[in-house]
């Protein structure tokens, strides 16, 4: 049996996470995960059935130790422990926008009532500003854990030195990170960061060291450079090392998980604490359910094969909170419209049906449509592969001179590679 995470006093069992993605994990989203992982299998009919768990994690108030080694620079008293099954991470906040109180930003940080821990995480690339943004979530207590991106690969921000360009900057790393921990109130704070910028820059087990020294809580690796984007195959030999180089602190594994196996296959071969699943799980939000059930030792039988008309409904449900979250029904079934793919993704639905799914305008026109599927068709296998982004790039791009040395960091890096962008 897997141990369970320890996220400062968080008690993750099973240690599986959902990955952060901008556009994608926002409060609905990580409600319908968090359903199928205690126990739901109610496929969009509400509330989850099966396993009888509590709604959320629960408070268990009796803190759980920090993570060995954990340096505690910030003096303040524990905060509580929740216990939950799984850790559902915001999509990525920018950290000027927070501290400017960004309309868009703030609705960011919702989290539905049962959600707990309340996982958010930021991205910034000045120390000043992302201590700002930490202490302001610690003092207005809008979060649980932050977890820090240095991972994003979008040229638009690695062109001005941010996203998985900053690693590459030692001290401007620790200096995040510093002031990260130090204003974080007692919050657990993580990191997630990529390899490096290519084979010949790795960053991370400077990056890894660096964290500890600061007293960054845990590492999530996703397993490839920046040159990679998602093309290729994520290195987990790479997650390996890095679980050598930090013993003190839980390393997570990311990369390449499209099934529950996938998860158990990189524990085993790796070492790592946890896994952290993204795009695997984009119109699979059962694939959490399929993460418990393999964590606990119940099989490949347990794991979900929803049949079209079960997959309709947690379409339908997905559209449904999308819509209460954005307080207006129209703008939820637009955002949903990226979803269809992936949830359809497989199944005998003609490219005309599909698109009309991928055009709906009102909860009733996308339940109109789903009406007409067939309901029993059994769920594809060919589904369960790859999904989401997979392509690759040749080059990253750098601001001037940016690899001639770690530890220059003169130049500093434009308020530009803050924008709002695609992730991680
Ligand atoms: C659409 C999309 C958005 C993403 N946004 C973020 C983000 O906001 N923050 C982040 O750290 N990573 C982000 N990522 C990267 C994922 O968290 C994850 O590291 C990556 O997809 C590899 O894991 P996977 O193979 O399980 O998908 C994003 C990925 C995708 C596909």
């Amino acid at each position: 049996m897997t141990p369970p995470l320890h996220i400062g006093p968080h008690t993750v069992q099973p240690p599986v996470v959902l990955a952060p993605m901008a556009g994608i994990t926002n409060a609905p989203f990580r409600t319908l995960c968090r359903e199928f992982a205690e126990g739901g299998r109610g496929y969009g009919e509400g509330a989850p059935t099966g396993t009888p768990t509590p709604t959320g994690a629960t408070t268990t108030g009796t803190p759980t130790p920090r993570a060995n080694g954990t340096a505690d620079r910030t003096g303040t008293a524990d905060r509580t422990g929740t216990t939950g099954r799984g850790l559902f991470v915001s999509e990525m906040i920018t950290t000027r926008a927070l501290v400017e109180r960004n309309a868009k930003t703030m609705q960011l940080v919702h989290f539905d009532d049962s959600e707990r821990p309340r996982s958010v995480q930021l991205y910034g690339v000045d120390p000043v500003t992302v201590g700002k943004a930490v202490r302001m979530i610690a003092d207005e207590d809008l979060a649980d854990h932050i977890d820090l991106n240095f991972g994003c690969p979008v040229p638009k921000v690695t062109r001005k030195g941010g996203g998985s360009a900053l690693p590459y900057k030692r001290p401007l790393l620790r200096a995040i990170l510093h002031e990260a921990v130090g204003n974080a109130g007692g919050l657990p704070v993580t990191m997630k960061m990529r390899k490096g910028i290519d084979d010949g820059h790795l960053t991370y087990l400077d990056a890894g060291r660096i964290a500890v020294d600061e007293g960054i809580t845990a590492i999530a690796l996703h397993g490839r450079t920046a040159a990679q984007h998602y093309g290729g195959t994520a290195d987990w030999d790479a997650i390996a090392r890095l679980r050598e180089a930090v013993p003190e602190i839980p390393v997570l594994g990311n990369g390449d998980i499209w099934s529950a196996d996938d998860a158990l296959r990189m524990v085993r071969e790796t070492g790592c604490d946890g896994v952290v699943v993204g795009r695997g799980c984009l119109g699979r939000p059962w694939l959490f359910g399929d993460l418990v059930a393999a964590f606990a030792g119940e099989g490949e039988e347990a794991y979900a094969r929803p049949c079209f008309g079960e997959v309709a409904r947690v379409m339908l449900r997905h559209a449904t909170l999308l819509g209460e979250w954005l307080g207006d029904e129209a703008r939820g079934v637009i955002d949903f419209r990226k979803h269809v793919a992936w949830y359809t993704k497989g199944f005998s639905l003609g490219s005309q049906a599909r698109q009309r799914l991928a055009v709906a305008a009102s909860l009733e026109e996308l339940a109109g449509l789903l009406d007409a599927v067939d309901p029993d068709e059994p769920w594809p296998h060919g589904a369960d592969g790859p999904r989401g982004r997979t392509h690759s790039r040749n080059k990253v791009v750098l601001p001037e001179g940016w690899l001639d040395d770690p530890y220059d960091c003169a130049a500093g890096i434009g308020a530009e590679a803050e924008v709002d962008t695609s992730g991680g």
